[in-house]
């Protein structure tokens, strides 16, 4: 039963189920017929609006940005053979995606909600990311069909390695190692590698698209086997709905498949409209974002460019004096001292009078050591943040 043939249905056939090939036919159907074992398959697309990127999407996927890492073919990030040779190009990533820096989408929302209202059969992911438990998904509802970020164990001895050391050892971007010494093999993250079997959970679970009384497959390319497969096994007269920007995996090629080629937080929203649960979901999704430190919203601007500008420079100007005073006055230390004869080395610096024209405006950290005076507070921006260098 694997990828079933590609070729669209043709328009003119009816659907043997829904009332029509669109969203509001299948809003119908969960309504009509009390739909409650819906399964839902997903993939990095359903994370990519909350900052993550996913795997292929060109330009913008990870595959097309693991170059800097020096990798001999992009998916080796992934390849447990590569990892043992070298693990710092899935540490560098892992870094970056670790679980707690970002914030479910909408449509992790919609999961959810398909929960909360006790129509969720079972949720099929292949993220790491865990955001489908932050939105509020039970763990016994999903199957993390490639593993995740949630345990970690050493490769060699399989034993089980402390969260919060590896939390830890993952944001100082190091390799961990085996807690027992005398192994001292590599850490790894349960995630899937390219030449690892898939968790138990997928297997025990792999009947149930079979059993589904409706398919909702959002956000992946279907380009990795088994995960690819599922919703193939889907019964012929089941509905299946893909919210995907594109057409992937067979999908359109059953007479009640019904495809929104958007993206999926728009997706979810229209099937959300359709269900007449648009509010909820907007509730649901404003959850996650609870207790979270509100973004400081930029405060509407009061003053009008100019004015702001003048205080700005008011400002600077109000700084360099400060700077050139207190250079003053150390100047007028350092000259009473020569006076004295006591310190020979040390000359005032020659220090440009505010007034003084100058072509190129004189920013207090030419006056005084750059230590003591910064412009982090009018130019945040130009805060260095030197890049930590990732350690074995
Ligand atoms: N809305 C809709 N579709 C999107 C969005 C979005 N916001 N962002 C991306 N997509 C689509 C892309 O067009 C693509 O079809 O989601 C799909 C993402 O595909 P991949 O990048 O291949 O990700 P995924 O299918 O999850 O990859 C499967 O490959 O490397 C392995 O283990 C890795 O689990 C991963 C597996």
């Amino acid at each position: 039963m694997g990828n079933e043939n590609s070729t669209p249905v043709d328009e003119a056939t009816p659907p043997t189920t829904l009332y029509g090939r669109n969203i509001e036919a299948v809003a119908q159907y969960i309504k009509e017929k009390d739909v409650k074992k819906i399964v839902v398959m997903t993939g990095a697309g359903i994370s990519t609006s909350a900052g993550i990127p996913d795997f292929r999407s060109p330009d913008t996927g990870l595959y097309a940005n693991l170059a800097r890492l020096n990798l001999p073919y992009a998916e080796a990030v992934f390849d447990i053979s590569y990892f043992r040779k070298n693990p710092l190009p899935f540490y560098t990533l892992a870094h970056e995606l670790y679980p707690g820096k970002y914030r479910p989408t909408v449509s992790h929302s919609f999961i959810s909600l398909l929960n909360k209202k006790g129509r969720l059969l079972k949720l099929f992911t292949q993220n790491i990311d865990c955001l489908e438990q932050e939105a509020g998904v039970p763990g016994d509802k999903i199957v993390y069909a490639h593993g995740s970020f949630a345990t970690q164990r050493c490769i060699d001895c399989q034993t089980e390695y402390p969260d919060d050391r590896m939390k830890d050892t993952v944001q100082k971007m190091e390799v961990p190692r085996c807690i027992r010494k005398t192994c001292n093999g590599l850490v790894k993250p349960d995630i899937v590698f390219f030449g690892e079997a898939l968790p138990e959970a997928f297997h025990r679970n792999r009947s149930l698209p079979a059993k589904a009384d409706l398919a909702i497959i959002m956000g992946t390319s279907l380009t990795v086997q088994p995960f690819a497969s599922l919703p193939s096994f889907v019964r012929e007269e089941t509905p299946r709905v893909l919210i995907n920007f594109e057409r992937v995996g067979g999908l359109g090629s059953r007479p009640d498949d019904v495809l929104l080629l958007q993206d999926c937080d728009e997706g979810v929203r229209k099937f959300a409209d359709a269900l007449g649960w648009r509010e909820e979901l907007e509730q649901e999704w404003a959850r996650t974002n609870a207790g979270k430190v509100e973004k400081k919203r930029p405060e509407a601007p009061t003053n009008s460019r100019q004015e702001e500008l003048d205080q700005e420079v008011e400002k600077l100007t109000k700084d360099i004096d400060t700077s050139l005073k207190l250079s003053g006055e150390t100047s007028d230390r350092i000259r009473a001292e020569i006076e004295k004869g006591t310190s020979p080395s040390s000359r005032p610096t020659s220090i440009p009078s505010s007034t003084e024209p100058s072509d190129v405006l004189t920013t207090p950290q030419t006056t005084t050591s750059a230590s003591s005076f910064t412009l982090n507070h009018v130019y945040p921006h130009l805060k260095e943040d030197k890049p930590e260098k990732p350690s074995l």
